[in-house]
């Protein structure tokens, strides 16, 4: 049988295909995939995993992890941004690898897209659950504990601060205050049904409308952005210097704990809250005007929202030592720490964490069927997965079967796993597409590139050598969890893909 592993798409059929106006509307502006952007980069990663990065690993260098991390998203994003103009195509890194690395290493790229898009939306609205409970906490609304958590979590009623899931660290806290947790009331948790209630929201508007999804969108990055503005602006005069001596603490005697193997390690952990910029390329069928526009949205939200990140970590070490932020809402603390009379700072900041987390998940769900989109196109899913509805011009099939997966998962699984395989996912995926640029600067360097990213190789280079470094320092079993994850990939494409492929010889 003739083999299609190593054969690539041939680039003028795909700027062919982004030319059919048969399928998705182009309907977005240069603004609305910026706001596209920050809709999908600023979520959990700074409302949840900043603090707790900054406890456990880096202490107020969290700073320079931000940093390095952003550089090599900045790198991975340049690379993105040539390919998104020149193929402004729905799949995204998928369809580069087609272009350029052949028919299997797209599809493994397309298999591991599902790690980042599906399991983020998963992951983070685990989180919008819990700050929603939370809010709803503030005003004596109580959502019986049982349904808030993933499935078989056991939860431990804690006096003052309510329910929470037990876990080692809690329950070393409170044998230090005196307190066994044995003697606090217990439930095992059946299901995030919050998490799950968003998740149907947000399907539902995203099989209605790529502009109503925008929309939304927009709404909730403006919401966000003007709190975490607001928190910087209002944080900067409550810090104190004390708390960033030493800037870098000394490490521990094990390898990622404080000092600079620990700024490493915390890059590899913040690295989720850069994830998203890429999402704006899964759109690029969509963009009104891909070739000036894509660039704009990827770097531009990547940039709006690093300077962000950067001056939020520098306010919240200022403002509170880095060791009281190992909590689940570290802006909030930060928020308690600047005293009562700024306790009206406490609910904006969850509404604008909730409205933060509603943007990542819809802009992640808004990616990956898109991605199936252009697979199922390719023959490499079946062809339900590339339905678009008549009416909406949306991919609704592959919309609703993204949105009920993601539902199940966010329904039954633990953040930190699911945490984790995102991060791998996608550091795995930008790897790819800074070497494809290099590939395809030599493999077809006459093809027209409305934006070229600056000094190839070194700028790819050091975007791919970043993130295989942060990829490294990631814990052996999300390896694992990967390697399974590719391995019943593996089996689905040669059992079904390479059969039913529409690239002919
Ligand atoms: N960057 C996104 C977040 O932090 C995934 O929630």
């Amino acid at each position: 049988m003739r083999s299609n592993l190593f054969k690539t798409k041939p680039l003028e059929k795909l700027q062919f295909e982004s030319g059919d106006h048969q399928g998705l509307k182009r309907a977005l502006t240069s603004t609305n995939l910026v706001t596209l952007g920050i809709g999908a980069i600023i979520g959990a990663g700074i409302f949840v995993l900043t603090g707790q990065a900054a406890a456990q690993y880096a202490g107020p260098a969290i700073v320079i992890s931000f940093i390095i991390s952003g550089m090599a998203c900045a790198f991975a994003g340049l690379c993105y941004a040539e390919f998104a103009a020149m193929i402004p195509i729905a799949g995204s890194a998928y369809t580069y690898a087609y272009a350029t690395l052949g028919e299997f290493l797209a599809w493994v790229i397309g298999w591991d897209l599902i790690l980042e898009y599906l399991f983020a939306a998963s992951t983070v609205s685990v989180g919008w659950s819990g700050y929603v409970v939370s809010f709803l906490k503030d005003f004596d609304i109580y959502l019986p504990a049982a349904l808030t958590s993933a499935t078989g979590t056991v939860m431990v009623d804690i006096p003052e601060l309510g329910w929470r899931p037990l876990t080692q660290h809690l329950t070393e806290t409170l044998a230090s205050q005196g307190i066994l947790v044995d003697s606090l009331p217990q439930t095992t948790a059946l299901m995030n049904l919050p998490a799950m209630f968003i998740v149907a929201v947000l399907t539902l508007l995203l099989i209605m409308g790529i502009k109503e999804s925008a929309n939304f969108n927009n709404l909730m990055v403006i919401i966000k952005v003007a709190v975490i503005i607001l928190f910087i602006a209002l944080g900067f005069a409550f810090v104190q210097g004390a708390h960033w001596k030493p800037f870098i603490p000394p490490n521990t005697g094990t390898w990622g704990h404080f000092g600079w193997s620990g700024i490493l390690r915390g890059a590899g952990v913040i690295f989720f809250a850069y994830i998203g910029f890429d999402a704006v390329s899964t759109a690029a069928q969509e963009a009104k005007n891909p070739q000036r526009d894509m660039p704009i949205g990827i770097m531009g939200s990547l940039s709006v929202s690093t300077i962000l990140y950067i001056l939020v970590a520098i306010v919240l070490t200022g403002i509170v030592s880095y060791t009281h932020l190992n909590v689940a809402d570290p802006v909030a603390v930060g928020v308690d720490a600047m005293g009562e009379k700024m306790f009206w700072l406490r609910p904006i900041i969850k509404i604008a964490a909730i409205a933060g987390l509603s943007s990542v998940i819809l802009v992640m769900m808004l990616g990956q069927p898109r991605i199936f989109y252009s697979m199922a196109k390719d023959g490499l899913l079946p062809p339900v997965f590339s339905r678009v509805h008549r009416k909406y011009k949306t991919p609704y099939a592959s919309t609703l079967m993204t949105g009920s997966v993601a539902l199940v998962f966010a329904g039954i699984l633990p953040i930190s796993i699911l945490g984790e395989l995102v991060s791998i996912g996608t550091l795995l995926a930008f790897t790819i597409v800074c070497i494809s640029i290099i590939v395809l600067r030599r493999t077809k360097p006459e093809f027209p590139r409305p934006f070229r990213t600056p000094w190839v190789p070194l700028i790819p280079l050091l975007g791919a050598g970043i993130c295989l470094l942060q990829m490294f320092s990631l814990p052996w079993d999300t390896w694992l969890r990967l390697i399974l994850w590719m391995l019943i990939g593996f089996m689905i494409y040669f059992f079904y893909g390479r059969f039913h492929s529409k690239l002919k010889d």
